[in-house]
């Protein structure tokens, strides 16, 4: 409760200083994000969204059962799609991102509105394109915004329809002010999966960052 109201207070501050277009800007947003960056709007699978190449092949050769990893997103501005990229340049993982089967609107106070509404009514948006092959990615990073202090509803929805038996969890989220806003731990409750620590970055600050996702993924035991 203690981690919400602080986090609630800093947001709260940050939203209430900017006029609401403004803190668009900040965010980086001007992309309703109903699109798949990675090049695969609609076609229903991690693979044909990927942005990059997978690292199975590199393991190929290996006897033991290759680990593969998938990169799970939302992001409505593209600030966590960043963090995004470099987590895949990283880690050869594939970019699945999430999209909306109503898509989010590209007004910031509109999108707003909806994400609250959600939030309120305790709904699930609707995922427009269901992550293919899951149950062969042991490890699954995270990536998507706070939005209203928590994850947003539509991520939620995932975590709750997806099964997380066996996998490795790996958090990143871009904010305003709420850092990682307990999130990481109510990942842990949600999935009942192994969640590492994540990294947490100002939405206006990834491209500054890039070095700092880099020692956060140096320094995950995966
Ligand atoms: C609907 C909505 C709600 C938000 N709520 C919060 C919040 O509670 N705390 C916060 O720090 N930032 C909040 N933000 C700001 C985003 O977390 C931040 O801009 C983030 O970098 C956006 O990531 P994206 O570009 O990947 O969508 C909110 C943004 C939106 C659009």
């Amino acid at each position: 409760m203690d981690r919400i109201e602080i986090s609630r207070r800093t947001f709260v501050g940050t939203a209430g200083t900017l006029a609401a277009g403004a803190l668009l800007a900040l965010a980086g947003c001007g992309n309703g994000g109903s699109s798949s960056a990675a090049g695969g709007a609609g076609t229903g699978s991690a693979a044909s969204s990927a942005s990059s190449t997978s690292a199975s092949a590199a393991s190929a050769s290996s006897s033991a059962p290759a680990s593969k990893s998938l990169i799970v997103l939302w992001s409505w501005s593209g600030n966590t799609l960043k963090m995004a990229e470099r987590v895949s340049e990283l880690s050869g993982a594939e970019i699945y991102r999430i999209e909306a089967a109503d898509p989010y609107p590209e007004d910031y106070d509109a999108c707003a509105d909806r994400a609250k509404q959600k939030q309120d009514d305790g709904t699930y948006p609707a995922i427009a394109n269901p992550v293919a092959d899951w149950g062969s990615y042991d490890t699954v990073f995270m990536g998507y915004p706070i939005w209203w202090y928590e994850l947003p509803m539509i991520v939620q929805g995932f975590v709750r329809d997806h099964d997380w038996t066996g996998k490795t969890v790996v958090p990143f989220n871009s904010h305003e002010g709420s850092g990682d806003g307990g999130t990481y731990d109510d990942l842990r409750e949600m999935t009942g999966a192994t969640v590492l620590d994540g990294i947490a970055i100002r939405g206006g600050d990834v491209s500054s960052s890039l070095d700092k996702i880099d020692e956060w993924y140096a320094g995950l035991s995966l």
